[in-house]
């Protein structure tokens, strides 16, 4: 069986830099029209010249003949002055601002830590129609790790959505049925993007013939259940949740160790994780909506016009892949899929 959809759009995703871009770019330009670069880099992307460099580093690991276009984004700390989202503006290939609460992710320390200090920058994002991305977790320690998501909305995300109604939103990586609950209530201007990981996996994942570092990425793999209510979210009828893979690697070395760092490296095979799961809720027909079109819409950016096909047949995930000059443990890795890429 082979399935045909309009290219679509990965809204959420870490590309890194330097010498990892040779290893990440190509596959994600193979399958994604356009993809939401997230700007948590070591020195994070916090202005709009960096932003151009970042961009232009990425274009130049885009295969030849392949057209991919880098969304870019800005990442909020307290000192973001105004004008530099007037400059974001101008400059046209920034799309979101992303508000990283201080202390939640990875590189997320230059981030913010009172809402209210970011105020007159929002006031501008909503003159200039720019979308705030949320990785929307209350990073206090005191708080217990699967209610993160969940204490964000209640302490920050609702008031804030209350505050400024004409602010576009975007919860990241939506995980917790509150998550999906409060997008599901919220006005058209609040959207979500669902992992392929949080379609796949549980919890159980995680500790399922051992400890597994592979599967800590944050937010955190949650029940069985929510998994299925974000299956539901993902495939059911509202235009508001779409693709973002949050496609996040890390070295191997980085990974199995003590302290693993966060992040799940889904990038190399996204689109055939997300067939997958739709496969497996029996909403093929959906995926379409879900990749290509809502995200899209979402954004205010025209359809894309090729299109991608993948193959139902079996093949196995390497062990690892290349990553700047170390290696890469890719999600299911040794593991089969059951989608492939039409080259
Ligand atoms: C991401 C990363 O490694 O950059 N990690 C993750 O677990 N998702 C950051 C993020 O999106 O939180
Ligand atoms: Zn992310």
């Amino acid at each position: 069986m082979r399935l045909t959809l309009i290219r679509p759009d990965d809204m959420h995703l870490h590309l890194r830099d330097g010498s990892a871009l040779p290893d990440l770019v190509p596959p994600l330009a193979h399958r994604f029209a356009r993809g939401l670069i997230m700007p948590n880099l070591a020195a994070p992307v916090t202005t709009v010249a960096a932003a151009a460099a970042y961009r232009r580093r990425i274009l130049a690991a885009v295969p030849r003949g392949r057209d991919f276009e880098p969304l870019m984004t800005l990442y909020l700390t307290p000192a973001t002055p105004a004008e530099e989202i007037d400059r974001a503006r101008e400059d046209g290939h920034i799309h979101a601002v992303k508000l990283y609460p201080a202390g939640a992710t990875t590189h997320s320390q230059h981030g913010v830590r009172r809402i209210e200090a970011i105020y007159p920058v929002l006031e501008r994002m909503i003159a200039a129609g720019l979308v705030l991305s949320i990785h929307a977790e209350l990073p206090d320690p005191a708080i217990d790790p699967y209610e993160r998501e969940a204490r964000f909305i209640d302490t920050t995300l609702a008031p804030l959505v209350e505050r400024y109604p004409e602010l576009r939103i975007v919860l990241e990586h939506v995980s917790t049925r509150e998550g999906i609950e409060f997008v599901t209530g919220a006005s058209p201007r609040i959207g979500a993007t669902i992992t392929a990981h949080h379609l796949l996996c549980s919890r159980r994942n995680l500790f399922a013939g051992g400890l597994s570092p592979h599967y800590f990425c944050r937010p955190l793999l949650q029940s069985e259940a929510t998994r299925q209510a974000l299956v539901a979210a993902a495939t059911g009828e509202s235009p508001r949740f779409f693709l973002g893979s949050d496609s996040a690697p890390h070295p191997r070395r980085l990974k199995e160790c003590a302290r693993a760092a966060a992040g799940i490296y889904t990038g190399y095979g996204a689109l055939e994780l997300y067939a997958e799961a739709f496969a497996a809720a029996n909403a093929l027909d959906r995926l379409e909506d879900f990749a290509s079109r809502r995200g899209a819409a979402f954004y205010g950016l025209p359809l894309n016009t090729a299109t991608v096909s993948l193959e139902q047949t079996e093949w196995t995930v390497p062990d690892e892949y290349p990553f700047a000059g170390e290696t890469v443990v890719p999600f299911r890795a040794a593991e089969s899929l059951h989608f492939e890429l039409v080259p």
